[in-house]
């Protein structure tokens, strides 16, 4: 596209984000979203390889860098997973947090190294165990002791010895919205340390014929915004491979901080610079492995959202607009798209922000107090509950929502009939569908009666 210029925000839209000053249109990859809606439809999630592959190796390099060459990024896949983006992780030497039979049968699909893969979830199945025991996946990260027992015993029936570490609970709130902080003491997950669970688990898998015990794991939750928490984490898990070191006489040479890191939604978001975090954490690392008297671990971090969040942009259309008088006697404009809580749940769930940009056009309209709401049918159904858009927003304008990458499609729904979007990916002026959309026929396809 000629004429194009960056008036976006680079901490909130894709690499390749622009507008063009003529017609104000939005382009992804060098596409125009008008060409973007009229080959694939709306709602639609772009996805910007460049963008997507450049974060995942800055994350691997900055802590190949950092921690040096045996640290490890392991992408969660629970932001976004689909056998392309595994591709690109295989090819780019960044590993694979996979929590379910499901999120492994895409990277089994994408052929992806198995020795790059580690297993997560607090109640993984059976199947599940016995699928990455299988496989041959890097580590099995064990939730509870009856895991540990389920996974010596399933290695044993393979007459395989499976890698394991342990997830561990440091005690920490992590400052974020509660359903996303995981590493207080009241929490499902993991043993905790300051109750002796975690010791009694170390004790476990160190006598479990089947189990080799690598190390230890912690994730304190996500969209984190300062490094204070990982680092009491760190301190926490390192103080604990000392204990274990000490009590057991066993060195636990592997420790994975797990992911977190927070990303811009909104302009007022100001997110972390990785290499500083992690430099950050690496220094207080070194410090309190000479205090405990412990080798340096391995490290390996689990990021999600920081890859695939900023990467893709939500595309919908515009089908209704109306104004509606408030109490106080203004006006809300409520701007309704084609899609909603069916492809993003997060502002219905944690009270997520999003930003908005007219896609196919610019306008020096005033702008008014405006509300975007989806299409299903329940008013919580927003995608951005108060945003300044331009007053002549009409039906047919397309709207753009950036950073939806992570855990928008991964945790998209059916609701009320709604068909999920298609990924498609942009590069270089090409696009291609990665997932397509879903059709009719395949929510007929799961009926029987
Ligand atoms: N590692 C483990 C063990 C995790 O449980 C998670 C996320 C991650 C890594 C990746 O965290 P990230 O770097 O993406 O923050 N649905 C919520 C987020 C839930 C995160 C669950 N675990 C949301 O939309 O904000």
């Amino acid at each position: 596209m000629a004429n194009v210029t960056s008036r976006l925000n680079p901490a909130i839209w894709p690499a390749t984000a622009r507008t063009d000053s003529k017609s104000g249109e939005l382009s992804l990859g060098g596409i125009s979203a008008t060409e973007l809606m009229e080959r694939f439809g709306t709602p639609v999630f772009i996805l910007d390889e460049t963008d997507f592959r450049a974060r995942a190796v800055k994350f691997r390099s900055a802590v190949e860098k950092i921690f040096g060459p045996t640290a490890k990024v392991y992408y969660a896949s629970k932001a976004f997973t689909s056998i392309a983006t595994a591709k690109w992780l295989a090819e780019d030497g960044v590993n694979l947090d996979v929590c379910t039979g499901g999120e492994l049968a895409v990277a089994l699909a994408a052929k992806f190294p198995t020795n790059r893969i580690e297993l997560h979830g607090n109640n993984k199945s059976i199947a599940e165990i016995e699928e990455a025991i299988k496989v041959g996946v890097r580590f099995i990260v064990a939730d509870s002791l009856i895991e540990l027992d389920r996974i010596n015993s399933i290695a044993g029936l393979l007459g395989k010895k499976q890698s394991v570490l342990l997830r561990l609970t440091p005690g920490i709130s992590a400052h974020t919205h509660e359903s996303i902080a995981t590493a207080h003491e009241d929490v499902k997950f993991g043993f905790s340390i300051a109750s002796g669970a975690a010791m009694l688990a170390a004790v476990t898998a160190l006598n479990a014929e089947h189990i080799n015990l690598e190390g230890v794991h912690c994730h304190i939750g996500s969209q984190i915004f300062d490094e204070t928490g990982h680092i009491l984490a760190v301190e926490r898990l390192v103080k604990f491979i000392a204990d274990v070191k000490k009590n057991q006489g066993a060195a636990l040479h592997h420790l994975d901080f797990g992911g977190g890191f927070g990303i811009a939604y909104v302009d007022s978001d100001d997110p972390m610079d990785i290499e500083s975090v992690l430099t950050r954490i690496h220094a207080a690392l070194t410090e309190l492995c000479a205090k405990y008297e412990i080798e340096i671990p391995s490290i390996a971090i689990e990021p999600g959202r920081a890859i695939a969040g900023p990467a893709m942009v939500t595309l919908y259309q515009v089908g209704t607009v109306k104004d509606v008088l408030l109490e106080d006697g203004k006006t809300r404009t409520y701007i309704s798209v084609d899609g909603g809580l069916s492809d993003n749940i997060r502002p219905a769930l944690y009270g997520a922000e999003y930003s908005a940009l007219v896609a196919n056009r610019s306008s020096n309209a005033p702008t008014t107090d405006s509300r975007v709401v989806g299409k299903h049918c329940e008013s919580g159904d927003i995608v951005i509950r108060q945003i300044a858009l331009p007053s002549d927003i009409v039906p047919g304008d397309i709207l753009a929502i950036p950073a939806t990458g992570a855990y928008g499609r991964s945790m998209a729904s059916n609701y009320n009939h709604i068909l999920r979007p298609p990924v498609v990916v942009v590069r270089d002026g090409s696009a291609r569908i990665i997932i397509r959309r879903e059709k009719i026929s395949d929510l007929l396809a799961l009926e029987e009666g």
